[in-house]
């Protein structure tokens, strides 16, 4: 079989990353949430003090960059790998609201981008992957050989996030989630270093009135044709 790459973005909440573990799982690819990794960043900012919800030390948090180690670790118990943020098991910590308001800002800065990407396209060196974010078809893997555009309407993501963060047991109000969404949406659409885009070649899907078994079928389906 012949090994493709697979790049998957959209809007918040679209269900990206559970397509993108299913697809990896079922093709025995490697899946990537480059998702975590401005996450582990923003974490690591909110730690050191370079952004509150109020301020942003943006040229305190370039020049601490080179401190800063980002590792994905197989978990062999859930079959999915978890961010290490200098040696420290993250996974809980990145996936908070308070980092969720804070992190499309960090994702702005170039130089924060620069140092994701270049991790991000070695991670496809040998192919094999499915990736899941908001650049990976047009500035990661502008050549990937499938890219999937996700959207669906805001209430229906607001809804799926809420359910989950509630599910991890953090205590949030469907409101806020549902701005969270709509806020983070505008600042990656908007931001000048590689905006959320959908590539000309990526196939657009809307998954609002359809299931994740639907979606995961038809995605399946185009993947094989390519293999
Ligand atoms: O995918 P997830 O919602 O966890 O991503 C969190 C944030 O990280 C996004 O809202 C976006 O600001 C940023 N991001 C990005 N480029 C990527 C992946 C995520 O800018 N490839």
């Amino acid at each position: 079989d012949k090994k493709i790459t697979i790049a998957i973005d959209g809007f918040s909440s679209t269900g990206k990353s559970t397509l993108a573990k299913q697809l990896a799982r079922q093709l025995g690819y490697v899946y990537v949430d480059t998702g975590a990794m401005y996450r582990a960043v923003t974490l690591y900012a909110m730690r050191n003090g370079f952004i509150t919800e109020g301020a942003f030390d943006r040229e305190g948090l370039i020049e601490s960059l080179d401190n800063i180690t980002l590792r994905f670790v197989y978990n062999p118990e859930l079959e999915l790998a978890e961010m290490f943020l200098n040696g420290e098991n993250v996974e809980k910590q990145i996936r908070t609201l308070e980092v969720s308001k804070l992190v499309s800002y960090v994702a702005e800065v170039h130089e924060v981008r620069v140092k994701l990407v270049e991790q991000q396209k070695h991670m496809g060196d040998h192919k094999g992957v499915v990736m899941d974010g908001r650049d990976i078809g047009t500035v990661v893997f502008p050549d990937a050989e499938l890219k999937i555009f996700m959207n669906s309407a805001p209430e229906v993501r607001a809804q799926r996030r809420f359910k989950e963060l509630t599910g991890l047991g953090q205590v949030v109000t469907y409101d806020d989630v549902y701005k969270n969404v709509v806020e983070r949406d505008h600042v990656d659409t908007h931001r000048k270093d590689s905006p959320l885009v959908k590539a000309d070649d990526a196939i657009e899907m809307d998954n609002s009135n359809i299931s994740k078994q639907e979606q995961l079928d038809k995605v399946l389906v185009l993947a094989k044709a390519l293999i």
